[in-house]
């Protein structure tokens, strides 16, 4: 079992927290995304006391799973929010959190994100290019505003990750090449409207060393020496989000670890002391916490391999279907009986249609299954591919199962189109 204490058998019953998984299935159908509050708060507190006494502010990167309940939790706890869109934006006003806690990450920013942006007042603007500092000059002067930036640098560190979730190095779209990084500096400095607070990176995501980080960390430091010595002053680091964790074994470091080897470096600098930090993690904070609940409608055997055919599909968890990822598979009802190996599919019309592989498993027919390590990149990412309506999500506190999202409706797929005009 990966690290999702959370998540534990009493006789040979899988409870998610006290709530028996089979009990969430009879009462909210499947497929349906099961989450821990404890699990989502536990983790945050971690890195919220590795924080203590420093200056610093852990966001959490909604794209990870921006579900309001999830949201609001970490909003009660003090969490910040690294936001993408204008969509997540309202996901995080939605749910009570600040929008002065709020950065607004990414690479292709609309005009009409930027001013959504500016009229509740975010914490940053993360800005990754020169046209974009150009464009949030001229939209914040439209509204008589400095907008308060920061340059993502692109530091040029392997991330030592997936080659579709590692963001760091020269080839990447993402951010400023470190080279050009005090060109842009200087002419962010000199644009009326804008606020220069900050340096950002972002290296990559699933990432199971600290060493990666600590180097994005120098290249930071040092570019952040040179950058005050072109007299640009900066008021905070942020070294984005990535740190992995545990779906098959991996062993991440803690995250009390990553951070204090972070404030350990940054206090060894002669500038370190004058900066905030600001972290923006997503998955370390709820890919644990989560798990995809799954009925098997049937077990299919052909001449090479035997399958297991679920009702949750590449497009409730396109994870596997898209990075061959591992995502480990538990029997809610533990039985005695020989093991098979199947492959876990799901009914969708497409062979990259698999949620695992050659699993050894003791299942019949209308067994529950559950989907590991599912709470971050799951439902954000899931779609409507196939007409299938998406998972009801809940959140177990103790023994209560709350519903945080209903099932889609079928009807909803296909509220917003028309049919022709009749034919004359
Ligand atoms: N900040 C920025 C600017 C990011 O681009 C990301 C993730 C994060 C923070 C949060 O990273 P985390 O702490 O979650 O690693 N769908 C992929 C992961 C894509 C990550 C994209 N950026 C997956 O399922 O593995």
């Amino acid at each position: 079992m990966s690290n999702m204490q959370w998540c534990h058998y009493r006789n040979d019953q899988l409870l998610a927290e006290e709530v028996p998984l089979a009990s969430v299935a009879s009462e909210f159908g499947t497929p349906t995304y099961v989450y821990s509050k404890a699990a989502i708060l536990d983790a945050y507190g971690e890195f919220v006391r590795a924080a203590q006494g420093r200056r610093a502010l852990v966001c959490y990167a909604l794209k990870a799973n921006s579900n309001l309940a999830v949201i609001e939790l970490l909003a009660r706890a003090g969490a910040g929010f690294d936001i993408v869109s204008a969509g997540e934006l309202a996901r995080v006003l939605a749910a009570g959190g600040d929008p002065a806690k709020v950065v607004f990450s990414g690479v292709g920013k609309s005009e009409a994100d930027i001013r959504a942006a500016l009229a509740v007042g975010v914490r940053c603007f993360n800005v990754e290019s020169e046209p974009e500092l150009e464009r949030i000059n001229a939209l914040a002067a439209g509204t008589g505003q400095r907008a308060p930036i920061s340059l993502r640098i692109n530091p040029d560190v392997d991330a030592g990750t997936h080659p579709y979730i590692s963001t760091g190095l020269r080839e990447n779209k993402f951010g400023i090449a470190h080279e050009r990084a005090l060109d842009a500096f200087k002419l962010a400095a000199s644009l009326p409207n804008l606020e220069v607070l900050g340096i950002d990176c972002h290296i990559g995501s699933q990432i199971t060393e600290i060493a990666p980080f600590l180097a994005a960390l120098d290249k930071l430091l040092e570019l952040a020496g040179r950058i005050e010595r072109a007299g640009v002053a900066l008021q905070h680091l942020d070294l984005g989000g990535g740190l992995g964790i545990d779906y098959q074994g991996e062993q991440p470091p803690a995250r009390g670890e990553l951070l204090a080897a972070i404030f350990e470096r940054v206090a060894a600098h002669p500038l370190g002391q004058r900066y905030e930090l600001m972290f923006e993690f997503g998955r370390s904070i709820v890919g644990n916490a989560g798990l995809l609940l799954t009925r098997v409608e049937y077990l299919k055997s052909t001449p090479v391999k035997d399958f297991a055919v679920v009702d949750a599909a590449m497009n409730d968890l396109m994870r596997p279907a898209l990075y061959d990822a591992w995502h480990g598979v538990l029997p809610v009802v533990r039985r005695v009986g020989q093991k098979v190996v199947y492959d876990v599919v799901g009914p969708v019309c497409e062979s990259g249609d698999w949620l695992a592989r050659n699993r050894a498993l003791a299942i019949s027919a209308g067994d529950l299954l559950a989907i590991e390590t599912a709470g971050a990149y799951g439902m954000a990412m899931s779609s409507n591919y196939n007409s299938r309506p998406r998972a009801a999500e809940v959140l177990v506190d103790g023994r209560r199962a709350l519903l945080v999202r209903s099932r889609e409706t079928v009807e909803s797929l296909y509220a917003l189109e028309r049919r022709l005009p009749p034919e004359d």
